[in-house]
């Protein structure tokens, strides 16, 4: 990569109905970095999301992927298959399969429903199973149904779907919300070893969460970037006080 940039944004604008819900928005990360982004309520943080993975097309700026490929000029589907995987709040996983039928259904998603049912996977792909379900720290949940499962355990079982993928870049929005602290622990050693295997971009509120996992800190607000360093730097920042953190 000439810019040595697994994601770079340049002056991007987004406007809702004359609302600019992106004003400007600049950044850029490095290959296996995990950049946490934090931010108040309409800050943009998911539309962020939305423009990298070609939910939103934005009016104007530049979005690259490395630095020879233009995600404006590609679609959801096509920016899911050049490698950059998406966690959403909510677990989407199949309630009624096991966690290894899950597991083994993400390996199959780009394919037709027919080639869905006769689909097995080969040994390189089982082999990725077992270590996507250590990764995860599901081992012994592997039989359960979904269904079964914790909130947090879902949580670590649709990263582990998207894992099955080997995404480049994975977007996670708010992965600790709704989680204990205990399991808000164990997803940020799941991070820890993400990091670095992965690039990766994690929105999130809870800061004992961020302070644990994060290098870089961007601070997002009002469509674009406020503030950026170690979290020390930015909790430190008074237009970041002022805006985000409260007094
Ligand atoms: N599809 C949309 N239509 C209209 N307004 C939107 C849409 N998506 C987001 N917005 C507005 O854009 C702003 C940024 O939203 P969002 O990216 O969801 O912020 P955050 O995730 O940081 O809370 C908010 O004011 C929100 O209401
Ligand atoms: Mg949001």
């Amino acid at each position: 990569m000439a810019h040595g940039r697994i994601l770079y944004l340049e002056d991007v604008h987004v406007s809702f109905d004359g609302f600019k819900a992106i004003n400007g928005l600049s950044l850029d990360i490095a290959p296996g970095e995990l950049r946490c982004i934090i931010g108040p309520n309409g800050a943009g943080k998911t539309t962020l999301m939305d423009i990298i993975t070609g939910k939103t097309k934005p009016d104007a700026g530049r979005v690259f992927f490395g630095s020879t490929i233009d995600l404006l000029r590609h679609n959801e589907p096509e920016i899911a298959q050049l490698g950059i995987g998406r966690k959403f709040q909510k677990p989407t996983v199949f309630e009624q399969l096991t966690v290894y039928e899950n597991l083994e259904l993400a390996l199959k998603t780009h394919k037709g429903v027919g080639a869905s049912m006769r689909f097995r996977p080969n040994g390189t792909q089982r082999d990725r199973l077992e270590e996507v379900l250590h990764t995860i720290q599901l081992p012994s949940a592997v039989l359960s149904t979904a269904g079964k499962l914790s909130h947090g355990q879902k949580q670590w079982l649709e990263i582990g779907m998207l894992l099955m993928q080997e995404p480049k870049l994975l977007l996670l929005d708010e992965p600790v919300a709704g989680m204990t602290d205990h399991e808000t622990e164990r997803t940020a050693e799941l991070f820890l070893t993400l990091k670095g295997k992965h690039s990766l971009m994690v929105v999130e509120h809870d800061m004992s969460f961020i302070r644990r996992i994060s290098d870089i800190v961007t601070v997002l607000c009002d469509g674009s970037v406020l503030a950026q360093g170690t979290l020390d730097q930015v909790q430190a920042d008074e237009r970041v006080i002022e805006v985000y953190l409260g007094r």
